[in-house]
């Protein structure tokens, strides 16, 4: 199967036709962007279309429509659910990019726009590699095709479209590429993804803002009030202080640290890339384990008070954060949120009021390396990179990874192409073309080698 000389002589075409993708706004959390996300939906199902899938549709959903499309080349052949995203992060502060995040623009051999890693890049590399494969008539099992356009809001309705749609998604084994490798030079597979439990706390005091000197000193701040609370979910060592936190916290053998261990990690590198004098985490624990397999809490917004210019004496009436909790196999997402809105309920003390609002959540998920489908994607990135990938853990999650496992019965393999210094989710989002145009070549190697183990 000759992918390279295809691909070689399509590049520029490839390149062209994601940029023109990017250039759609396709931001799913702000109502503003509900015109884009159909657009973007509608390219892609184009483009699937001409790149030889059929049954190509926009399947409704309570929120924004799943792109769906097959290529069934023989019943009796092993069938490839690549799953993705089409929506992307809000793009601020807009300030902050060098070149605006809805004009992809290339520098240093690399595409800035956002979703240009995370998904789109990612999802375009797999319609592209259909294009080969139909290309050519070589196509050795079936495809079929589901890409969402909620995943960076949660999936929400996501598991509904699983339990509605179990004929039509009928498959052996779930592909996806929204990850990252440890190295252009060192590729990887994901074996396990974090879990996740969003919450909000709100934080009220008086009826109303009061004068900071005719109040301040003996009424509650809610600002102070909410810092204090966050502040003591912690201890010392970084350890997560709610009740029952870790009571379903899967702990790894020595042997298990060991390998994990041996992915390649240079601590220098990691707080020079970042900007950073020190880092900071659980005691007793590595920093790739504190990003990966261990559980976490973090204020991720935080609000109240004057912000404006100069000074404003004032004590807020209000105060709220934004929290979230990375969760490990094994831990429950529903568990986790009511433990924390009773751990918080709990130390609020009487001088305010304290509403506690969950947002959305995930599953863990951790997928088996004793598959054939990973020996088929182990083989390609082999065949791709030159170097076998070892298998890693990473600490973002796919909540529909579990669902897929949960309501499908299905096995994922997360075979992504994105690196660290992609800036996901950050100004000057950005994929290296090496890892565009080498997920092309690795994905049909990936169809090739499945259908040979798994083929009858
Ligand atoms: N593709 C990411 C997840 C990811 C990134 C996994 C890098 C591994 C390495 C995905 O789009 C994402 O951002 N997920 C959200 C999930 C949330 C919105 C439910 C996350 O992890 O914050
Ligand atoms: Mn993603
Ligand atoms: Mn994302």
């Amino acid at each position: 199967m000759e992918v390279l000389p295809v691909l070689n002589q399509n590049k520029q075409r490839y390149l062209d036709e994601l940029m023109g993708w990017l250039r759609i706004p396709s931001v799913s959390a702000d109502p503003k962007f509900n015109d884009d996300m159909f657009e973007a939906a509608e390219f892609l199902k184009k483009h699937l279309e001409e790149a030889g899938a059929v049954n190509c549709e926009l399947i409704p959903t309570d929120g924004f429509p799943v792109v769906y499309g097959e290529k069934i080349v023989d019943p009796a052949k092993p069938t490839v659910l690549v799953y993705g995203h089409y929506d992307v992060q809000p793009a601020d502060p807009y300030e902050l990019w060098k070149s605006p995040p809805f004009e992809p623009e290339v520098r240093n051999e690399r595409i800035y726009a956002r979703g240009s890693c995370d998904d789109k890049g990612q999802v375009y590399m797999h319609v592209k590699a259909l294009e080969i494969m139909t290309g050519m008539n070589a196509l050795p099992c079936n495809v079929k095709f589901m890409f969402e356009g909620e995943e960076e809001i949660g999936s929400i309705h996501l598991d509904d479209f699983l339990s509605k749609n179990k004929e039509k998604l009928k498959a052996d084994v779930v592909l996806v590429s929204d990850t990252s490798m440890i190295a252009n030079d060192c590729p990887s597979i994901t074996v396990g993804l974090r879990g996740l439990s969003y919450m909000e706390v709100e934080v009220t005091g008086a009826n109303r803002d009061l004068h900071s000197g005719v109040y301040g000193g003996a009424v509650a701040n809610p600002i102070n009030v909410l810092a204090r609370m966050i502040t003591s979910l912690k201890d010392e060592n970084f350890r997560i202080t709610i009740p029952g936190f870790y009571d379903d916290v899967v702990e790894y053998t020595a042997e298990q640290r060991a390998e994990m261990a041996k992915r390649p990690f240079e601590l220098e590198d990691y707080k020079k890339e970042l900007g950073i004098s020190d880092i900071e985490g659980e005691t007793g624990f590595t920093t790739i384990e504190r990003a990966t397999i261990r559980p976490t809490l973090d204020c991720n917004g935080i609000w109240g008070g004057y912000t404006g210019a100069g000074a404003k004496t004032v004590l807020p009436s209000k105060a709220t954060a934004k929290i979230s909790m990375r969760l490990v196999p094994n831990q429950s997402s529903a568990k986790i949120t009511e433990i924390f809105t009773r751990h918080i309920m709990s130390i609020a003390p009487k001088s305010v009021t304290v509403k506690v609002m969950a947002h959305h959540g995930g599953e863990a998920a951790m997928t088996p390396t004793d598959s054939l489908a990973y020996a088929a994607a182990s083989k390609a990135m082999e065949k791709s990179f030159g170097k076998k990938p070892i298998p890693t853990f990473e600490g973002g999650s796919i909540p529909v990874v579990a669902s897929f496992k949960k309501i499908l019965g299905l096995n994922t393999v997360l075979m992504g192409f994105g690196l660290d210094i992609d800036a996901l989710h950050s100004p000057n989002e950005s994929y290296g073309l090496f890892n565009f145009y080498k997920g092309i070549e690795t994905i049909p190697y990936f169809y090739h080698y499945y259908a040979e183990l798994a083929g009858k």
